[in-house]
């Protein structure tokens, strides 16, 4: 039995689709616990580039099975559009391997219809969604007026149970100058992807469990970081789920004594997109340089990403409250040219100096904290060609020590560039969950 999660150590767009993609070599299944189409992983192979929103980035190897679990919110269109266009991209048995959970939840046309709204009435309280519907989505499924997947099946069901959620939208659609959708139209909407979907619908918790008990080797892909998760992240500017490693175990519907291995993922540097507190952010001109360097536009929305230097005590907090065994670094090759680097090591704040993340602070008032820079010599070497550890310049080499030797976490992968080929493999995390089985 072996299961690894990845994670996103910061705030999303780490990279955890290449890293996926990456490990999936060695895995059977891999399955998306949490979140919707608000994720974009890109997988680079050869020259060809591949987004996903819903499918695991397992998808692109013709044996892997690819499991959407019961944690995630599924949007229909968005699925079968995806499914579709893997399959014109030449794809191999992508409906034969998919698996979609009965308990998934779904994302309806009126769910992305009020995130948007919402967002504009917002103003500047905005959070800056993807307004792909998630959190509306989730409001439906905790107030318990959910569209579940499998309700697919069951047209008078289905029926029953977009009336129960649109009874609570309505006001709200009326209120915001929406237009509200009658159960028929709804309906409607779904009649031509029910034919599509319903043969994926499974027990997918059943499922991995099975595969794990039958010796498989499986992948808990996460979305999101977990500095956006509900509970852990700078609420309320964080998505509606929870992306730390604990909540893709219980929306994979796997007990936590299945878990072998949890790999976090951080780029060199930081990103966010959308709006809340970044406290290492560059202000441009240099945060527009990095940018460009790392091409930190969206790969959905295609959003420009805000930039910043590397926030060890954000990374430190990550390991903390997701228990990373280790970490893959990626986009060190964007640091190339840019000349010293800084790297937070600690917070200066009203309390005092902490090296830990000042959470409470930052919600509280972010401008009342200070980060404490180190400066690390910068190099001019390209990297996206080396493919030892040993042969990095030797400043870069010493940038990704700094990393690992203060942050106490072992680097499992460092990634040089965004193709396949453009990574350093370190250590295997099935290794480590057979070295876990066996201690
Ligand atoms: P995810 O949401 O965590 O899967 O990350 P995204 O795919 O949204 O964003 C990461 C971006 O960085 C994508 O465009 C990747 O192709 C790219 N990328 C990943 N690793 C590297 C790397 O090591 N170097 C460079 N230059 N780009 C990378
Ligand atoms: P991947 O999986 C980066 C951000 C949004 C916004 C906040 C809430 O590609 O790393 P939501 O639409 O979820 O209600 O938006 O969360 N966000 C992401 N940022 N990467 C993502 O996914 C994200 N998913 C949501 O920008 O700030
Ligand atoms: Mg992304």
């Amino acid at each position: 039995m072996s299961c690894v999660i990845v994670v996103g150590a910061q705030w999303g767009d780490e990279g955890k689709g290449k890293i996926v993609d990456i490990y999936t070599e060695h895995a059977d299944i891999v399955v998306r616990a949490a979140g919707g189409a608000n994720a974009g992983h890109t997988l680079v192979v050869g020259d060809e580039k591949t987004i996903l929103r819903l499918l695991p980035s397992g998808i692109l190897r013709e044996n892997t099975r690819c499991v959407l679990a019961q944690g995630m919110v599924v949007d229909p269109a968005v699925l079968v559009a995806e499914m579709s266009q893997l399959a014109r991209q030449g794809c191999q048995r992508v409906d034969a391997r998919v698996a979609l959970s009965a308990r998934a939840h779904l994302v309806l046309g009126y769910h992305q219809q009020i995130d948007a709204l919402r967002e504009t009435a917002a103003q500047a309280r905005a959070i800056g969604t993807t307004k792909k519907g998630i959190g509306p989505a989730l409001e439906d499924k905790v107030r318990r007026t959910g569209i579940l997947a499998g309700d697919l099946r069951d047209l008078a069901r289905l029926r029953d149970r977009i009336e129960g959620s649109l009874f609570h939208w309505r006001p709200q659609l009326a209120a915001l100058g929406g237009t509200i959708p009658s159960v028929d139209e709804v309906l409607a909407e779904l009649e031509p992807l029910r034919a599509r979907l319903v043969p994926l619908l499974c027990d997918t918790s059943r499922l991995v469990n099975e595969a794990l008990a039958s010796g498989k080797k499986v992948l808990l892909e996460g979305a999101q970081g977990t500095l956006l998760d509900i509970d852990h992240g700078t609420y309320p500017f964080v998505t509606s789920s929870s992306p730390v490693a604990a909540g893709a175990a219980v929306g994979a519907g796997l007990g936590p004594t299945r878990i072998s291995c949890v790999l976090g993922i951080s780029k060199a540097y930081a990103t966010r997109v959308g709006s809340g507190p970044f406290p290492t952010e560059l202000p441009d001109p240099e945060g527009a340089r990095l940018r460009e360097a790392g091409a930190e536009f969206g790969s959905v929305t295609g959003r420009p990403r805000r930039t910043g230097w590397f926030d060890l005590p954000g990374f430190k907090y990550a390991a903390r409250v997701n228990g990373l065994d280790g970490f893959a670094l990626t986009k060190l090759d964007v640091l190339t040219g840019l000349g010293t680097l800084k790297v937070c090591v600690a917070y200066d704040t009203p309390e005092g100096r902490t090296e830990e993340l000042p959470l409470d602070a930052i919600a509280d008032d972010p401008s009342k904290i200070r980060p404490v820079y180190e400066e690390l010599p910068g190099w001019s070497e390209p990297l996206r060609d080396v493919r030892k550890l040993s042969d990095l310049p030797r400043a870069a080499h010493s940038y990704v020590r700094f990393i690992e030797e203060r942050s106490r976490v072992p680097l499992y992968l460092l990634s040089v560039g965004a193709r396949r080929i453009e990574t350093i493999v370190l250590q295997d995390p099935f290794a480590r969950a057979a070295e876990r089985r066996s201690s």
